[in-house]
């Protein structure tokens, strides 16, 4: 089947409010192929801004890197998941691994965010992957597939096939290394076999798993062109407009 084709950007805490605006600007002019979706996941205080400029562009859409797991409460500094939606928000970003070590994000945290998230109708772009110790002993398949099970896998099969789930091996992340088109191909078999093994082939074949560590515009295209591997979810790269442009037409 043919699954959506994702290029996301995920600025991180990158940009201020006109660069940014900007260069959200500048993506809602890209020429996007057809079948490809384009995702924005932009600092909190520029999200409504950024979704009033892009709700009638076609093919782009705009994206939290975070939100709350609680409703919503007594949490200062913080932005849940109702938040999000009033605003129109349609996505989230949710487990990236930056969250996970700084802020200690765990599999049973990201469940409730999970949760929270699906309650307020926000599309999840679910991020896994191992660090490099895990790596070099050889257990990242194990690794990954523990944390979607323990994050995911409490979800029915129609809820889950509306997730987009992102692997990001740890080590490639902003490293400049980035996984070998084979490596990225192997483990995104070994998450959508995962998959169909608890939610069977169809529901499996669904879920667009995108690849982030390092994309860029001299490697997009073979990384995208493997069969298992949807998109990317791209951090430095999609701060320049031109390297994100390149990026988006890789498919
Ligand atoms: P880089 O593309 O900068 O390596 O970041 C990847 C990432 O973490 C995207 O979420």
């Amino acid at each position: 089947m043919t699954r959506r084709k994702i290029a996301a950007g995920n600025w991180k805490m990158n940009m201020e409010f006109e660069e940014g605006m900007e260069l959200a600007r500048k993506v809602s002019h890209m020429d996007i192929p057809d079948g490809v979706e384009v995702i924005l996941g932009v600092p909190s205080l520029y999200l409504k801004p950024c979704v009033d400029m892009l709700l009638h562009v076609p093919k782009v859409h705009v994206s939290a890197q975070n939100c709350h797991q609680a409703k919503k409460g007594a949490y200062t500094g913080e932005i849940a998941a109702g938040m999000l939606e009033s605003i129109s928000c349609p996505k989230v970003i949710l487990g990236h691994s930056e969250r996970r070590a700084y802020f200690q994000e765990d599999n049973a945290m990201l469940a409730e965010k999970v949760d929270r998230a699906l309650e307020h109708g926000l599309e999840i772009i679910f991020c896994c992957g191992e660090s490099l110790d895990t790596r070099k002993a050889g257990e990242q398949n194990a690794f990954v597939t523990n944390q979607l099970k323990e994050s995911l896998f409490h979800l029915s099969a129609e809820v889950i096939s509306t997730l987009v789930i992102a692997y990001e091996p740890i080590w490639a992340i902003g490293t400049g290394e980035t996984a070998s088109p084979e490596q990225a191909q192997d483990m995104h078999a070994a998450i959508r076999s995962f998959i169909a093994e608890q939610y069977g082939q169809e529901i499996a074949e669904q879920i667009p798993i995108l690849y982030g560590g390092s994309v860029k515009a001299a490697n997009a295209q073979q990384i995208f062109g493997q069969s298992d591997v949807d998109g990317g979810l791209v951090g430095g790269a999609s701060l320049d407009a031109e390297q994100f442009q390149q990026i988006i037409q890789s498919f």
